[in-house]
């Protein structure tokens, strides 16, 4: 994997994934051991949306290696508050480090930076489309917790339209045999395209009406608020679902509790001393998960590259893409590419999807 990009989970194959699973649970048989094998490392945190975990355990990850870590975690303390665009920005980072992790409110920010930068680009969430490195520690936890991933029921709770850490997982737990079960308050289902990936979906509209008894993991999602276009949706959707000790009477006796975290109201502070709760444990194999992820991409450890699981050829065509919250309104100087496959046109940073014109009518 040296030199390779994570921008989606489809970016790694099965048993890409499982090699990387191997080496995290080499670290994390020793978390509190700092190691030697990256000491010429650095590299390059570049967020341009809050957060805690996920910036942490990256900076974290890499000094357990051995290596250095330089941060911008504010756009309006860098030079984007001057209106340097990201592709400028990436291709002034790749001068000073040898990885990019970026966080970026715009769908398609991954693949820009991809594009631009020649060093390798994690992409540590781009708006509401993925979040490759959380479902690799969601998936190892799952792993971990239950010893398998091919057969455990998961219902993914709550916003499923706008969380994107659910757009990740759901591709990852389809591919490897999960079973999944959808439960999401009207208007915030799972978009039709991570939907199609199940098949049939099981979608429910709240906790009372799911079949909670046959689930063994229950990963439960915090309302995007950042991301609804309009108050008066978030305040119709706002407190419609928590998950209590009450919830869990109704599930498998050992089934467990997932949230990429932070919780507001839908997790009750309650549930934190049950064993079940398995929510800090998830966050902390944050660390070796992506240890492992560095040290594959600075060709530290070899992990195999097997065939992408979807080959991507966009054309040069001039695109412009139908979703308002992609990258390629917000920046100038991309060129606005599309794939066209069977008459449907797929923007080639977000993957927003249009309908080719006729070529008779
Ligand atoms: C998630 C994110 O940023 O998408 N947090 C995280 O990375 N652990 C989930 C969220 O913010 O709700």
């Amino acid at each position: 994997m040296r030199g390779h990009d994570l921008i989606s989970i489809r970016d790694l194959s099965n048993a890409a994934i499982e090699a990387l699973f191997g080496l995290a649970s080499e670290y994390a048989a020793e978390p509190n051991r700092r190691l030697h094998a990256a000491p010429d490392a650095i590299s390059a945190n570049l967020f341009y949306e809050p957060s805690t975990r996920t910036r942490m355990s990256f900076e974290a990850a890499m000094l357990r290696l051995g290596g250095q870590v330089i941060n911008m975690t504010d756009p309006a303390a860098s030079s984007a508050a001057k209106g340097e665009t990201l592709a400028d920005t990436v291709r002034i980072v790749e001068g000073y480090t040898d990885l990019i992790v970026l966080r970026h409110p715009r769908e398609g920010a991954a693949r820009v930076a991809a594009e631009f930068a020649r060093i390798p680009v994690l992409n540590a969430g781009d708006g509401a489309r993925e979040h490759p490195t959380q479902t690799l520690l969601d998936l190892y936890t799952i792993f971990q917790e239950k010893g398998r991933l091919a057969g455990v029921t998961v219902a993914l709770c709550g916003d499923l339209k706008y969380g994107r850490t659910v757009h990740s997982l759901v591709q990852g737990l389809a591919r490897f045999g999960a079973h999944v079960v959808c439960i999401a308050p009207p208007g915030l289902e799972l978009p039709a395209r991570f939907a199609q990936l199940l098949g049939s979906v099981e979608s429910y509209p709240d906790f009372a009406s799911a079949p909670l008894d046959a689930c063994d993991v229950l990963y439960v999602t915090r309302l995007q608020k950042e991301r609804f276009a309009d108050a008066a949706e978030f305040a119709r959707v706002q407190a419609s679902y928590q998950v209590s000790k009450a919830t869990l009477t109704r599930a498998q006796p050992d089934a467990i509790v997932l949230h990429p975290l932070p919780r507001v109201d839908e997790l009750d502070y309650a549930l934190d001393g049950d064993p079940r709760a398995a929510y800090f444990r998830q966050a902390a194999y944050g660390v070796p998960v992506r240890m492992a992820l560095i040290a594959a991409v600075l060709g530290l450890r070899q992990i195999p590259v097997d065939p992408p699981v979807e080959v991507w050829t966009p054309d040069d065509a001039p695109f412009a893409c139908p979703n308002p919250r992609c990258i390629t309104h917000a920046e100038p100087g991309i060129p606005r590419r599309a794939e066209t496959r069977e008459g449907v046109h797929r923007c080639a940073y977000c993957e927003a999807k249009e309908e080719a014109a006729c070529p008779v009518c």
